[in-house]
């Protein structure tokens, strides 16, 4: 599907620019546990997926810049000496928040014309940003011979995000984008921001992804308000982040946090200890625990974290109703996007039938079911 994709992108470049196109394909990502985990330092289990965004990109010669986005069918002419956000929830700012990071590293990129075309559907919670910033910044690195290594160039993508598009994400999604692995996903250290890949081979079960196909408003500003309630507390234990924090060390300051931001810590500090433990049960191959913990991290977040909703939580209590589904939980920041499904092969058809026909009775619109291959990092294809 995705070769489509690069075929549709590298044509109409030709035809809009008369030149050929480097190409690069940067893929979104799925997580199996450990949300909302990496900006506090913590451990996620994510892996790069078949879908993505594919980018054609050139050296411009007319003193100007183009960004097209194929999808939108919007152009964006721009001078990168005049840089500055555009208005708040604008696909350029992807753009110029990238370019406008690795000016702040003094490196210098000429002008460029850059076309996208994706099939990771927006507000999926499959990181379609992050896919977007690392075609932006592995096309101009390539472009331009900058120098960047994979690591500058998430670093890079984060803060356009952090900068531009207003989104105080962590490293998680830029991270698993870029250095994803065929068959694998990878135990992330947001700390050491180092990963140790694992094979993905459940055998006689698989992930499938169920989107809600809803994306509610203010889901960025309660992110980062998710975020500052978490550093408040941390710098309330006198720790980095709150990957440094027990149970116990949270019940010492209980009287000096309210209830709910006591409820959100809690669930920072045991999903981290579940991104563990899931890795521990997918070396022993044990998917019955793996499900357990999935299920688990669903419940946290959605009670205790509060980022889900109320079609999340109905597409994960269709999935228990299910005992061929071993676990089921949102995915990603929340508040709409896929769910994440452990599920039996033999099962996976019919559930999806299933669950697709209640939701669409019980909310009256469609859901949209993934079948997804875990696939290689941000790479030039041509
Ligand atoms: C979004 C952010 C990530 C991460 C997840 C939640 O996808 O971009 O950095 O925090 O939410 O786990």
């Amino acid at each position: 599907m995705s070769e489509l994709l690069i075929k549709d992108v590298e044509k109409t470049f030709v035809e809009t620019f008369q030149t050929e196109p480097l190409l690069i394909f940067s893929p979104g990502r799925i997580n199996i546990i450990g949300e909302h985990t990496d900006y506090n330092d913590g451990f996620v289990f994510p892996a790069a997926v078949d879908k993505g965004i594919a980018a054609a990109i050139q050296k411009s010669d007319t003193g100007k810049s183009t960004a097209i986005a194929l999808d939108l069918d919007s152009t964006i002419e721009f001078e990168l000496d005049k840089l500055k956000p555009s208005k708040e929830g604008s696909w350029e700012n992807y753009v110029f928040g990238v370019v406008a990071e690795i000016q702040n590293r003094n490196i210098v990129v000429g002008d460029f014309n850059i076309m996208f075309k994706g099939n990771i559907p927006g507000g999926a919670g499959m990181s379609s940003s992050a896919a977007l910033e690392n075609s932006v910044v592995y096309g101009l690195n390539e472009l331009f011979d900058l120098g960047l290594s994979k690591h500058d160039m998430i670093l890079i993508s984060q803060k356009a995000e952090h900068n531009y598009v207003g989104v105080k994400c962590g490293i998680m999604d830029q991270y698993a984008s870029m250095f994803g692995i065929e068959n694998n996903a990878l135990h992330l250290d947001c700390r050491s921001v180092e990963s140790k890949p694992y094979e993905i081979n459940f055998k006689d079960h698989q992930l499938m992804l169920i989107n809600t196909n809803v994306k509610h408003s203010l889901s960025d500003s309660a992110y980062n308000d998710r975020r500052s309630a978490c550093e408040s507390i941390s710098e309330l234990l006198g720790v980095k982040a709150l990957r440094d924090a027990t149970e116990a060390d949270l019940e010492t300051i209980m009287n000096e946090v309210t209830p709910s931001n006591y409820q959100k810590a809690l669930y920072v500090i045991q999903e981290n200890e579940r991104t563990l433990k899931a890795a521990k049960a997918i070396e022993d191959g044990d998917l019955q625990k793996l499900g357990k913990l999935i299920y688990q991290s669903h419940a946290g977040l959605s009670d205790q974290y509060k980022v889900s909703c109320e079609e999340l939580d109905f597409l994960v209590t269709q999935a228990k109703k299910n005992k061929h589904v071993l676990g089921a939980r949102m995915m990603g920041g929340g508040f709409g996007g896929c769910t994440i499904n452990l599920i039996a092969n033999t099962e996976a058809e019919s559930f999806a039938e299933t669950a697709s026909k209640a939701y669409k009775q019980k909310f009256d619109k469609e859901c949209s079911v993934y079948f997804i291959q875990l696939s290689d990092g941000t790479h030039v294809v041509k």
